[in-house]
């Protein structure tokens, strides 16, 4: 059953029931048609009642249903909404903990709404691209008034019902619960029962004082802060729709705006991150009710960059952490550092004195690992150097309690290796954050051979409560995200050889949508990086091919923005990329002692060869299984590496743009004397994949 109907003296009272959010699928949807028919048939029920059980009233339409006929064949929302508002017995919307999008949507064609406090309210669909479709965007306008419709529908943010219920003039809610939500609901429709005419929300006018110029006033705002992102406009024109149309016309060109954005690439993409999110916490032979060991206290061994950034993931959700180091001054040095990050925060408005006092009074220090063995978790960031963290790792199997998970944050050292230096492999996991570890979303977990499955729960539980989107990875050098931007780099140096300038490559990637081209980034992060890096690449792989000019660049000095002078020039104090002329120079002879012609090379050579190459490597990871699946490869890079979230991740744009084009492109490059044919060899994935006419998905 995905609706139920019960009988509570004269009302009947349909109740969503499709976990986990009441989606609003077809069988849901025909089960609450099929109740308000019975309603209408019943003499004896004088008014209806609609609700959600467990934790949802509705989180809208049945997302997964998209594409797919199910999610047109009738009743169809839009039908059910108006099925809804045509019955000739009041009903009433009873609401609570979230009510969202379609589910929103079918509360507005109720004749009355009641609403629990504290239910998170919304009509999110524009965070999938897409605009509320079944009559959201003409009934809340009419409900709660344009403007604060107009805010909620462009920007998609759940608002708490209690505050809604404020808003001067609003009729959104008739009555928030005071007591029993489902007691003061049955009150409520007994008490309307035998009042008509019945109220209809389409029958309010959508009141807007000066429309043209508040419209355009909006328009202005909203494309300037929707760029890539056809929706919040098309949003707006829905709105505004509500205001000079009659209600009809209105859903119309609702309807049409609806179905034209539900084929943009974007609205795919953005569909497809939402699942790829969820998705990520999905691990095959790890069930989701494996039970997990309880974090009550964090130790950081290393106060450096890292290990500041991490400490306060903690701090802000509320767990003590001790931060260790070897010195007293690199300790102080670190607590120095979170404060001033709070004070940052403090001086913009975004924290409040008390809570930068409670965040520092959950941060101790100490030079003494007695100090730090009753932590339930030790994450340790020290230098990047096998030998240093075999020491730590070593102190750490001696004084721990048992139990205690084991975490590194090395980059690029072997896993298995670090396991090794302990007695108990099975505590020993990757926790890689990315820099700066208090902001950046993507944490890497890297499952060791011999990581228990409760230690690989009880981290991804964790991430969710530090607000970061954990992705599980095998042990590989650079695992998931920095194994493949390598071969990234590598093109982007390849790029420099046969013609392009840096300034030209970043343009070409910034206009695909990069945050920023791998110059730039090359330039910020620290070109030493990579050089120490292909150093050891050297040595392993003596005749792996790589761009030289990289390694040219870092033995003129030229680290990036830390020594003002990079793939760019910069002044003291500020970011700005000036274009180098030494580096052009620079490049110039480094072409002429290679014999190489510089050649014109277009933007979607440029991009197709950065990105393709990240699809390949992708593949490989995929088909090795350090990767579980291609969406989790797409989460890395939105929310690690910059990559355009309307395009949903390299993966899936490689999907959209067709595997069979991809590889067909992929067979061009390999013929490129000046590139390495060996990686074009399309990953074995990917040729399989392409003649069995699939996709990554
Ligand atoms: N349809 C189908 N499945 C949905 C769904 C929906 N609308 N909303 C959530 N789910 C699924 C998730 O995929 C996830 O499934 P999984 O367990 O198999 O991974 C499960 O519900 C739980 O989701 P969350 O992990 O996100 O749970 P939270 O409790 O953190 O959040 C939520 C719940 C606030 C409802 C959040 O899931 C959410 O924001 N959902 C999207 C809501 C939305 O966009 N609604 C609009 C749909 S479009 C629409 O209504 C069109 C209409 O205008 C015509
Ligand atoms: P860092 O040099 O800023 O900090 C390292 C800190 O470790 C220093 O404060 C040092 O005093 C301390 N330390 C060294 N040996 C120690 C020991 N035996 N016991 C206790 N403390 C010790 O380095 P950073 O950048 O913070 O990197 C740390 C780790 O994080 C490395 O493994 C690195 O690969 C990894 N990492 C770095 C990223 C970055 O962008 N900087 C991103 C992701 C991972």
């Amino acid at each position: 059953m995905t609706a139920t109907y019960e009988v509570r003296g004269q009302v009947a009272v349909i109740t969503l029931s499709n976990p986990p959010v009441n989606g609003l699928g077809l069988a849901t949807r025909q089960a609450v048609a099929a109740g308000i028919e019975q309603a209408e048939d019943d003499a004896a029920i004088k008014a209806l009642l609609i609700t959600g059980a467990g934790g949802a009233f509705s989180g809208g339409a049945d997302i997964k249903e998209f594409g797919s006929p199910k999610a047109l064949a009738e009743p169809n929302l839009l039908s059910l909404i108006g099925l809804v508002e045509a019955c000739s017995k009041p009903v009433v919307a009873a609401i609570h903990s979230v009510c969202m999008g379609g589910g929103l949507e079918l509360a507005l064609g109720c004749h009355y709404r009641i609403a629990a406090v504290g239910t998170k309210v919304a009509l999110p669909e524009v965070k999938l691209g897409l605009l509320p479709g079944a009559g959201g965007t003409q009934r809340l306008p009419r409900a709660l008034g344009v403007e604060p419709a107009l805010n909620m529908i462009v920007s998609g943010e759940p608002v708490n019902s209690e505050l809604l219920a404020q808003v001067p003039g609003q009729k959104l809610f008739d009555r928030m619960a005071t007591g029993d939500l489902m007691e003061d609901a049955l009150a409520l429709a007994n008490e309307v029962a035998e009042l008509r005419p019945l109220p209809r929300v389409r029958d309010l006018k959508a009141r807007c004082a000066n429309p043209d110029a508040f419209f355009q006033f909006a328009r202005n705002m909203v494309g300037a802060q929707s760029r890539n992102f056809p929706a919040p406009l098309r949003c707006l024109e829905a709105v505004a729709a509500s205001v000079s149309m009659k209600f009809e016309d209105g859903i119309k060109a609702e309807r049409a705006g609806f179905a034209a954005l539900m084929v943009t690439p974007e609205s795919g993409a953005l569909r497809h991150a939402f699942f790829a999110e969820r998705a990520t916490t999905k691990i095959a032979d790890v069930p989701g009710d494996t039970p997990t060991r309880k974090i009550a206290k964090v130790a950081v061994i290393g106060a450096g960059t890292m290990g500041a950034g991490i400490s306060m993931n903690f701090l802000n959700a509320g767990l003590p952490v001790v931060m260790l180091e070897t010195r007293q001054e690199a300790l102080d040095r670190g607590v120095a550092t979170i404060r001033k990050s709070y004070e940052a925060q403090l001086k913009k408005g975004k924290l409040k004195q008390d809570k930068l006092d409670a965040r520092m009074a959950l941060l101790s220090s100490t030079l003494n690992y007695a100090d730090i063995a009753d932590a339930d978790l030790v994450i340790e960031a020290v230098f990047e150097e096998l030998s240093v963290k075999q020491a730590v790792f070593k102190q750490l199997d001696e004084v721990m309690k048992p139990g205690a998970i084991l975490a590194s944050n090395t980059s690029t050292l072997d896993l298995n290796a670090i396991a090794r230096f302990t007695k108990r492999p099975q505590d020993v996991i990757g926790m890689h954050f990315f820099s700066p570890a208090q902001v950046m979303k993507l944490l890497e977990v890297v499952r060791g051979a011999a990581t228990a499955k409760d230690v690989l729960a009880t981290v991804m539980a964790l991430a969710k409560k530090i607000r970061k989107t954990a992705v599980v990875s095998g042990v590989c050098d650079g695992f998931i995200g920095n194994r493949m931007i390598e071969q990234y780099s590598r093109q982007a140096g390849f790029l420099l050889d046969e013609g392009c300038s840096p300034a030209q490559v970043d343009r070409a990637a910034e206009k695909f949508g990069f945050a920023m081209g791998p110059f730039r980034m090359g330039d910020l992060a620290g070109n030493d990086i990579g050089w120490a890096i292909r150093k050891r690449r050297y040595q392993e792989k003596p005749n792996l091919r790589y761009s030289k000019s990289a390694d040219l660049l870092c033995e003129l000095g030229r680290f990036g923005q830390k020594t003002q002078a990079g793939w760019y020039d910069y002044q003291a104090g500020k970011r700005d990329a000036l274009p180098s002329s030494v580096v052009a120079e620079m490049l110039d002879k480094h072409r002429a002692a290679l014999g190489i012609k510089p050649r014109q090379i277009s933007d979607d050579e440029i991009v197709h060869r950065l990105v393709y190459a990240l699809v390949n490597e992708a593949a490989h990871l995929l088909e090795e299984g350090i990767a579980q699946r291609a969406s989790d490869v797409d989460m890395v890079y939105l929310t690690g590496y910059g990559f355009p979230l309307w395009r949903g991740g390299p993966m899936c744009y490689a999907g959209q743009i067709g595997l069979f084009n991809v590889v067909q492109a992929m067979k061009r490059f390999a013929k490129n004397p000046l590139d390495d044919a060996e990686f074009w060899q399309p990953a074995p994935l990917l040729a399989r994949l392409v003649a069995e006419g699939k996709n990554f998905s």
